[in-house]
């Protein structure tokens, strides 16, 4: 994998790169600016170094069709706040707009295309037709291509994937950084090494408790998922998330985990409610005495002390996933306690993307509590899974 030192002089180059500008939007607002601050460093040297800079990324799922609300405008308009300079949004992908902005463009400065899945063959299964969309990518007359889309790596699509094959390429320092990171969660871990793993489906975790257990000493288990942990220990969870189709699997992870001397930590005490509310009553009971008539929230307040416990004497931490409903006040102790003792590891914490990470921002953490927030959800669990990324194999010429 290339750096961008490798690529030469970008002075007076066009480079094109792929951003995750992927963030989440209330009334057209950004709420969570992490993956825009991500993208900064390497925009940033680029537009030092020179270059005219064409940013291509997406937003949301609009699938192919052109969709006013996936717009890339609220994070065009960050991203130039952030930069101190404009970044000139284009009307479409590879049409007029983009073509005439893109020829226009001087060095030192950006500019952005509209969303990419605009375009059904920026997602398409078809090599060909993305191939297609990749080179009009390239025809906005980019010398050099950069990855530094971390989130959006493990999908094989044309800004990510194909485009790659077209031109010189190399990663961002967003993309290195997180590769480093993750890699040496599963190479050069320290002792204990500590994975905390939450959110509502196991059958989303599946594969990375898999590959994490041969890796770590303890997996801790919060969040909606921990109820198919407890129903494949016997016990009746009432009205709370349960993945039936999921109960052998975790029985088995329990059994293998004893087999390796490994731990699998479960709650001993849930908050629970009778519905799902933010004003719902919430009562403290023991996991093994869920009522039938009462739904899990949270962890409760013994088992948050305890999970902190854990995670603040380790030497390596790996969070994936929120402990309870943290977005109603009531159910977001289980969360903010393993995030603060996830600042006090002497060692390596890291917070894997999606939830978690807009969990500890929401809760007033910043990105400096911690010693790495991923800007990827899937992709840094299917890193850790261990499979192979599109758009890192493709920077390894594969
Ligand atoms: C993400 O939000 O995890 C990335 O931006 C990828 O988005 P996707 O899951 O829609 O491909």
């Amino acid at each position: 994998m290339k750096s961008i030192s490798d690529l030469g002089d970008l002075q007076g180059k066009k480079v094109l790169i792929r951003c995750d500008l992927n963030v989440p939007l209330k009334d057209g607002v950004v709420t969570d600016d992490l993956r825009i601050k991500s993208s900064v460093p390497t925009l940033t040297q680029l537009r030092d170094a020179g270059a005219a800079v064409i940013v291509l990324a997406h937003l949301g799922r609009p699938k192919g069709q052109v969709k006013p609300e996936f717009s890339l405008a609220p994070a065009a308009k960050l991203l130039g706040a952030e930069l101190g300079t404009e970044v000139k949004l284009a009307d479409d992908v590879v049409g007029e707009s983009a073509r005439a902005l893109a020829a226009a463009l001087q060095p030192g400065e950006l500019m952005m295309c509209e969303n990419v899945r605009f375009e059904p063959a920026e997602e398409s299964k078809d090599e060909a037709e993305r191939t297609e969309l990749a080179q009009k990518y390239a025809a906005l007359g980019a010398d050099v291509f950069i990855s530094d889309g971390f989130g959006v790596v493990h999908r094989k699509q044309a800004s990510v994937y194909d485009v790659a094959k077209l031109l010189p390429n190399a990663a961002g320092l967003l993309v290195e950084k997180e590769v480093q990171v993750l890699k040496q969660l599963t190479t050069e871990t320290k002792s204990p090494y500590v994975v905390v793993l939450g959110g509502a489906k196991v059958s989303d975790k599946l594969k990375v408790i898999d590959n994490l257990l041969q890796k770590a000493d303890t997996l801790v288990i919060g969040g909606g998922m921990l109820f198919t942990f407890l129903k494949a220990q016997g016990l009746e969870v009432g009205k709370s998330l349960l993945e039936a189709d999921q109960v052998d699997a975790c029985r088995g992870y329990l059994a293998e985990a004893e087999k390796l001397g490994k731990q699998i930590v479960l709650p001993t005490d849930i908050i629970v409610a009778p519905e799902f509310a933010a004003d719902a009553t919430p009562t403290v009971v023991a996991a093994d005495q869920i009522p039938a008539d009462q739904m899990g929230m949270d962890i409760g307040p013994d088992t948050a002390k305890a999970f902190a416990e854990i995670v603040a004497g380790a030497h390596t931490v790996f969070w994936n996933g929120p402990m309870g409903v943290f977005e109603m006040a009531a159910f977001a102790g289980g969360t903010k306690a393993v995030a603060e003792a996830l600042t006090k590891v002497q060692g390596l914490s890291v917070v894997g993307g999606g939830d978690s990470a807009s969990a500890v921002r929401s809760m007033g953490f910043t990105d400096a509590d911690f010693g790495h927030i991923s800007t990827g959800g899937g992709a840094s669990l299917e890193y850790l899974e261990g499979k192979e990324l599109p758009g890192l194999a493709v920077l390894e010429g594969k």
